[in-house]
């Protein structure tokens, strides 16, 4: 079968992957490290030693649920931007209040269906209606068949860190609307800390964040049908404390040429490719980022090292 037709690429999308590659320096959006394999992967990452990330949200949830719960209030319609392993799902909903309807969007529909398919099985009274589309697009949400009292906007992870600061605040005016009035968002967020805890969980001692990077270029290939070769580029990941963000970069180990569709792009020896920021927030710049896009905070969870933070909002 062309591949084409099972696959299609939108024209938004060549042309963003295309703006990117012209940038100095070279960049390529994150989303495209989720192809079923990269889902995999980054499932594996989460369960490194070195990263503390998941291990430490999961620990908050499953410590301070009945407090969320409670919060949050019985019967909301969870509507959560991005799928993981499922296990912060399955917490959150175990611990709701009777809530009536659960809507997952992920960009990897093989991820979701299987997600989705899991959750089904184990909370058959909830109604489970999957989406499968890129969040950072307005997303049309399903109708669901009962009546919730509230939308609560759930987004873990400290996914929205991979967002630089503009986006990221128009994201979470985006979730804003979708929470709609008297709506809430419950929201992970790692926090500024010693670099020395944060580089590790970026470049962990099995090579497994490095094998996850790489294979965007895979999916680019397969996706756009363009030649990246994989051997010659590396993983390299560093955490800056000014900015607050750790940056992955794929670096080109020699002068090389990439096509794609009809476009030649030149890749000089050591020249990096970004392909994602990871930001750090103090609790209060977070606030601070959440109140522009119309959020007022309820409460915050931290672990005993405050190294991650679980946030509860309501739309003013
Ligand atoms: N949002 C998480 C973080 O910033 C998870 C994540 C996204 C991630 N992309 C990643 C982790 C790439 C490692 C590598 O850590």
């Amino acid at each position: 079968m062309p591949r084409n037709l099972k696959n299609p690429v939108s024209k938004d999308e060549l042309s963003e992957i295309i703006a990117g590659l012209n940038q100095s320096p070279k960049m390529i959006s994150p989303k495209y490290f989720y192809d079923e394999q990269g889902s995999r992967l980054f499932e594996q990452i989460c369960e490194l030693p070195e990263y503390y990330l998941t291990r430490t949200e999961i620990d908050i949830m499953q410590s301070c649920m009945d407090e969320m719960s409670a919060r949050i209030g019985k019967q909301a319609r969870v509507i959560e931007y991005g799928i993981g392993s499922g296990l912060k799902t399955r917490i959150l909903l175990e611990g709701l209040d009777d809530p009536v309807a659960f809507i997952p969007i992920d960009i990897s529909p093989e991820h979701l269906a299987e997600a989705s398919r899991e959750l089904a099985q184990r909370f058959p009274h909830i109604e489970i209606l999957p989406v499968a589309a890129d969040f950072t697009r307005p997303v049309l949400i399903p109708e669901t068949k009962r009546k919730s009292l509230r939308n609560l906007v759930y987004f873990p992870g400290s996914t929205i860190g991979n967002f630089e600061p503009d986006a990221a605040l128009e994201l979470l005016r985006v979730m804003r609307q979708e929470a709609g009035p008297g709506g809430a968002l419950l929201i992970g967020t790692d926090l500024k800390k010693d670099p020395q805890i944060i580089e590790p969980a970026y470049n962990d001692s099995h090579g497994v964040t490095a094998q996850f990077n790489l294979n965007m270029l895979r999916h680019l290939n397969r996706k756009f049908d363009s030649d990246f070769n994989l051997q010659h580029y590396r993983h390299h990941a560093t955490y800056d404390e000014q900015s607050g963000r750790v940056e992955m970069h794929l670096i080109s180990e020699d002068d090389q040429q990439v096509t794609l569709g009809e476009h030649q792009f030149s890749i000089a020896n050591g020249e990096k490719i970004i392909t994602e920021y990871c930001h750090k927030f103090s609790p209060e710049d977070f606030r601070e980022l959440a109140s522009c896009a119309g959020f007022c905070h309820v409460n915050s969870w931290t672990d005993l090292n405050h190294w991650f933070s679980i946030q509860l909002f309501e739309c003013h």
